[in-house]
């Protein structure tokens, strides 16, 4: 990666993170973005910024208590107020791709829980329309080929992650080519109606605003 894109994915880390504020329940998101973000909130904390977390992987958990960020049960808060997260792929709709990093299903369930989900990027994740990157599905491993197949009726040419990955919660990944994506809604729509399919990266209508790095400056897309 080079450095001005990690400088563009610091600096829209460092915008999202001031929006913050005290006595908040935030989540974490995952993947290489969201971690500079966790390291700020982590430094924010350090100087009497008191909010609890909830994180959105096992790797995001294991951070947040390295930098004793406070934790609390996704299932013990009614809502989440804010959640400063990465994606792969977005939209100036804000529809978005997640789940390269395999953590989709924890961030899909933070996301539908938080009041104001903050997207952090790097200018090489903005697209016209979504496809370019192929879309995580998170399979049953007892259902993948049957997904497959289901995939396949879809157009959309997909590939077990890994040897295999395993998530989280102990599924699958099935990476996706759907070419480009006209119709998030609908397609997200059919992804749900596949037997075996728990969950899949298009995250449409959940996004309050994304923060995009971009050389030294961070565009603000809003919905
Ligand atoms: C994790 O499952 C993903 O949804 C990440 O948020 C996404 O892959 C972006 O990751 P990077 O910030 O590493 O590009």
């Amino acid at each position: 990666m080079s450095s001005s894109t990690e400088q563009e994915k610091k600096n829209a880390a460092r915008e999202a993170v001031k929006l913050i504020r005290d006595h908040q329940v935030v989540g974490l998101g995952t993947g290489s973005t969201a971690v500079l973000a966790i390291h700020e909130i982590g430094e924010r904390v350090r100087q009497g910024l008191v909010i609890q977390g909830v994180p959105t992987s096992n790797s995001t958990a294991a951070l947040a208590r390295e930098l004793s960020i406070p934790l609390v049960d996704i299932n013990s808060v009614a809502h989440i107020d804010i959640t400063i997260d990465g994606a792969d792929e977005f939209t100036k709709e804000l529809h978005l791709i997640k789940g390269g990093g395999g953590a989709l299903l924890r961030e899909k369930i933070v996301a539908v829980k938080t009041l104001q989900e903050v997207i952090i990027a790097d200018a090489s994740k903005y697209v016209e329309r979504l496809g370019r990157f192929r879309l995580p599905v998170e399979v049953i491993p007892f259902a993948s080929g049957y997904v497959l197949h289901e995939l396949e009726k879809l157009n959309g040419k997909g590939e077990v992650r890994g040897a295999p990955f395993v998530t989280d919660e102990g599924n699958y990944i099935i990476d996706v080519d759907f070419k480009t994506i006209e119709d998030p809604v609908r397609l997200s729509a059919r992804l749900k109606n596949i037997t075996g399919v728990v969950e899949h990266g298009l995250f449409t209508g959940l996004a309050e605003r994304v923060l995009m790095g971009t050389g030294d400056k961070v565009q603000v897309f809003l919905k």
